[in-house]
């Protein structure tokens, strides 16, 4: 059984999915821990109602990032992780962190990398006119959401649109493709190998897998 640490700030509704879908047997895999940067996060009770340990390490007691993240590190790793998932984590990691989970950290993002990196992804794609967003899942690398690409889900959006509306619209889906992603990982079959990331031993286009 694959052992997976979970890392979120807020709400926790992928967190939810993932929980969801390890109990199905969705994802081959178990949710060791989760660690929150705040106490006030909802998914840390998703957690503690799925009896998953659930830890907040408050940045506050930090002298700078880098002796958050390194605390953050050494608290993951007491679960000897195969794979680290973000799912609202609305932290910067330290490049230290990253490299120290290369290959075996995910993310995802809502907006169509590589379009709208960073944060109010929604409100920019209704700015900007766009009849159409979505979310990435990605291998998380150094450059911020710029890690190669596994999987994207397009939703549409329609004149009438609020902001509201389209991050509903979009979570819906991220629900959708990221236990699903997570199943890859957990089962093998997927890698990154210099900056790409690979399915079933096949180098995946900029855009991840794509059934269409
Ligand atoms: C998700 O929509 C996720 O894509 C986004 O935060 C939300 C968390 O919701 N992540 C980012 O913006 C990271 N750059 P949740 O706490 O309900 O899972």
């Amino acid at each position: 059984m694959k052992n997976i640490v979970v890392l979120i700030s807020g709400n926790g509704s992928n967190l939810q999915a993932v929980i969801d879908a390890c109990q199905l047997n969705k994802i081959g895999g178990q949710i060791c821990a989760v660690f929150s940067n705040n106490a006030d996060a909802y998914g840390l009770l998703r957690a503690t109602q799925a009896d998953i340990p659930a830890h907040t390490i408050s940045p506050e007691n930090y002298a700078d990032r880098r002796a958050y993240d390194e605390a953050l590190k050494h608290a993951i790793d007491q679960y000897q992780p195969d794979l680290v998932v973000l799912a609202g984590y609305m932290r910067i990691l330290t490049s230290d962190f990253v490299q120290h989970y290369l290959g075996r950290l995910l993310n995802i993002h809502p907006s169509l990398l590589p379009k709208y990196p960073g944060l109010h992804t929604h409100r920019k794609a209704i700015e900007n006119g766009d009849t159409e967003h979505g979310t990435s899942v990605h291998f998380v690398t150094e450059e911020l959401d710029g890690g190669p690409v596994i999987l994207q889900a397009k939703v549409p959006i329609f004149a009438d649109d609020l902001e509201e509306d389209i991050i509903k619209r979009v979570q819906t889906q991220e629900h959708n493709i990221y236990p699903l992603v997570i199943n890859w990982f957990v089962e093998g079959r997927l890698s990154m190998l210099n900056g790409k990331a690979y399915l079933d031993g096949n180098s995946l286009p900029p855009q991840g897998y794509a059934t269409e």
